[in-house]
């Protein structure tokens, strides 16, 4: 018989989320049955996607959604052996059990040296949102100049690499300065702490005097009320996130620069990474190949223990992670 360790979601989030807003429970699983597999997960992601999904998806008292890499250890699914890793979105739980439907497996020949973390970071969900987003949605081209925001996090970071490697100037920004030291390390062209310039629009013109043909943008509201002015003719607006209205209590409302963007003629598109489902294999290929060459480098912000995630997660959404925030049980 198993106990499972599992963190329930106690109380919608209001505003900044909160340690009392999660429980954490012990859940007894039930024997495994044909066509089952008994999951431990070994890594849990932690991403913002939870603060603002939650209220779609889930209802008070249920465990909190994500994905996690686990391993098998009983199975009566020919297709998942036990000893396989997986990727199961199981959610904030030590253990499950799974008809194999929500899983899927570690990417064939992950090579010994790398940790299987990367499967929820650089060679996971949010290296694919920046592949995609970069050539999908921004259409990205060697000479191109490219403004990133959450630079230094886990999209942010593989966004400012694949630029970088495509031929691209990538202008990164990041809310400490130890972040700021790792986008140059990473690559970036120009970096600069958004939170102590003294005038955003003054450090976006300095980075780039002529504009910006791309911008990737995860962070919204405020900071891209000024960064949409700087755009060039043409330019291309990828929208991944808006990680800083997520805790807004009132509807979004405010209107974008629409003169600007008329006569600039600029094209402005937001996306889900999970649209390009069928192309995902490849890309995570395309990252793992990168990564394998040393031309997409990876950094995880690990919290130890099953019982930190809450803390894991609202650090994450302090900006205390630099590269994945993960949750090494
Ligand atoms: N569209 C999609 O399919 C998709 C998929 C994955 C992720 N996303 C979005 O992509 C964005 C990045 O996700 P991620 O997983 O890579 O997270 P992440 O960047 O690793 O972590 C979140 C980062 O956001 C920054 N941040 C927090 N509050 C902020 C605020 N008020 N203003 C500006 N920055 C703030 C912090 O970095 P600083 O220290 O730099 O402020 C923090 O480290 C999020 O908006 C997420 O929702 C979208």
């Amino acid at each position: 018989m198993v106990f499972s360790k599992a963190w329930t979601l106690e109380k919608h989030f209001k505003d900044f989320p909160k340690p009392s807003d999660f429980k954490l429970q012990e859940i007894k699983l039930p024997e495994i049955k044909d066509g089952e597999v008994l999951l431990e997960a070994l890594f849990l992601s932690v991403d913002p996607y939870m603060r603002s999904y939650s209220f779609v998806v889930m209802k008070e008292g249920d465990i909190m959604i994500g994905s996690q890499v686990a391993r098998v250890v009983e199975s009566k699914n020919s297709a998942f052996p036990v000893g396989d890793f997986v990727i199961s979105s199981a959610g904030w739980t030590t253990h499950s059990i799974s008809d194999g439907k929500n899983l899927e497996p570690l990417l064939r020949n992950w090579p010994k040296h790398l940790p299987k973390s990367l499967a929820l970071g650089t060679i996971g969900m949010p290296g694919l949102t920046a592949y995609f987003g970069l050539f999908e949605v921004c259409h990205l081209k060697e000479g191109d100049t490219i403004l990133v925001n959450a630079a230094a996090g886990a999209v942010g970071s593989v966004v400012v690499q694949i630029a970088k490697i495509k031929g691209c100037k990538v202008v990164g920004c990041a809310g400490t300065d130890v972040k700021v030291a790792y986008l140059k390390e990473i690559g970036c062209d120009e970096a600069f702490n958004y939170k102590t310039v003294s005038s955003l629009e003054e450090a976006l013109k300095k980075a780039s005097p002529s504009g910006y043909d791309c911008y990737f943008d995860n962070v919204g509201g405020a900071f891209s009320r000024v960064a949409l002015l700087q755009m060039k003719q043409y330019g291309r607006i990828a929208l991944c996130g808006a990680i800083s209205v997520y805790n807004d209590t009132a509807p979004q409302i405010g209107t974008y620069p629409v003169v600007s963007f008329i006569l600039k003629e600029l094209k402005m598109e937001g996306f889900i990474v999970t649209r390009w489902k069928d192309k995902s294999e490849e890309a995570l290929k395309q990252l793992m190949t990168w990564v394998v060459e040393g031309k997409l480098k990876y950094h995880e912000h690990i919290t130890e223990g099953f019982d930190n995630m809450p803390t894991g997660f609202l650090g994450m959404l302090k900006g205390e992670n630099t590269g994945k925030a993960i949750i090494k049980v």
